[in-house]
């Protein structure tokens, strides 16, 4: 099979590469559609190795039809229209999963809109609601609005009754997250974010935040949160450590959460993703949740999509179309 293939010089090569077979448990994917995440573009960096086993290919979701079944699979068959949550590989013409990753295309999508969908939906769902356990009418702060995970929260929290306040980079992104059901927002190139959220918050201040920016963030991200408030941080955007007043951590019982989707054990990552069906899916069909998708580019173009999406300057998410 081809795949993208990183060389000494970071450049994105389609080459040929051993084609992976499905082991027990795992199913074979012919993929039509990956999707770029920043993950992509650190671990091209060398900066973030796959977790032991996964695939060193690129990819961390896709889009396509069964090919092939491992042993003990009974739940897929070949030629099932699905998309799945890998921990590498999306990147080349087969990829194998854990049959548990895997999730069915949801009805009316082609295989573009679905590759879009595995990796941002699991993370916000993960996290906002899983880990940081959202009730319906509890606000939220969401950094990095208009990102693949920034979208897919603002619709998850649209959908299930809770108000999100945006950072973004312009306005025409913060417009943008207007549109799909953020409440309100501000641009992280005008000054603090902080007492923006507290006015708009309310005494009671934000019950979560989602933080893919973490260390120059962290001061103003303890001052936004109220009582029981949780920070989930995803990302280091903005360094690994901050100044921690540990005084209003204690005494609004504050939970400061670090939280990675990929390195997480297969049981974990196949509970997340039974929700993300149970819960999520539906909602596709209903049209109560979209893929958002900035732009397409074939696979042998990979190169200029990670570029635009190091740039910032793309609104949801760049897909990789394979032929
Ligand atoms: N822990 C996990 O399991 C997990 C899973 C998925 C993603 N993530 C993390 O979540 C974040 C979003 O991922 P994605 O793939 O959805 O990203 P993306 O679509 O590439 O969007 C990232 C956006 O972040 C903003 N940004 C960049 N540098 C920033 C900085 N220093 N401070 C504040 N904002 C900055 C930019 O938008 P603006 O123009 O609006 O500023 C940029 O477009 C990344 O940090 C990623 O590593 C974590």
């Amino acid at each position: 099979m081809k795949a993208i293939v990183i060389d000494s010089e970071q450049q994105l090569l389609w080459q040929d590469q051993p084609e992976p077979s499905p082991g027990p448990g795992q199913v074979a994917i012919r993929v039509r559609a990956t999707a770029v995440n920043r993950a992509d573009l650190m671990q091209r960096a060398g900066l973030y190795p796959p977790p032991p086993g996964a695939s060193d290919i690129l990819g961390l979701e896709c889009a396509g039809e069964i090919s092939a079944l491992g042993s003990g699979v009974s739940q897929w068959r070949v030629g099932d229209r699905v998309c799945a949550l890998l921990a590498g590989g999306g990147y080349g013409e087969t990829v194998v999963s854990h049959q548990d990753h895997v999730l069915p295309v949801p009805e009316g999508l082609d295989f573009f809109e679905a590759a879009a969908l595995p990796e941002v939906f699991a993370t916000a769902w993960l996290n906002l609601y899983m880990l940081g356990g959202l009730q319906p009418g509890q606000k939220v702060l969401l950094h990095a609005g208009a990102s693949g995970v920034g979208t897919a929260a603002i619709q998850l929290c649209k959908g299930l009754d809770n108000p999100v306040f945006v950072t973004v980079g312009t306005e025409e992104k913060l417009e943008f997250c207007r549109q799909l059901g953020a409440s309100a927002g501000h641009l992280r190139t005008s000054g603090d974010f902080e007492p923006v959220v507290k006015e708009w918050a309310g005494k009671g201040g934000v019950a979560a935040i989602l933080d893919p920016v973490g260390g120059n963030y962290l001061e103003q991200n303890v001052k936004c949160l109220g009582t029981d408030g949780s920070l989930i941080i995803i990302g280091l955007m903005g360094g690994r450590s901050g100044p921690l007043d540990l005084g209003r951590l204690l005494v609004k019982r504050i939970s400061v959460v670090g939280s990675t989707l990929r390195s997480r054990s297969d049981a974990s990552k196949a509970d997340v993703v039974r929700q993300l069906r149970e819960q999520v899916w539906p909602g596709f069909a209903e049209g109560r949740f979209r893929p958002v998708i900035h732009s397409r580019f074939p696979i042998r173009e990979a190169g200029a999509a990670l570029a635009l999406v190091a740039d910032n300057k793309t609104t949801g998410k760049v897909i990789l179309e394979l032929e």
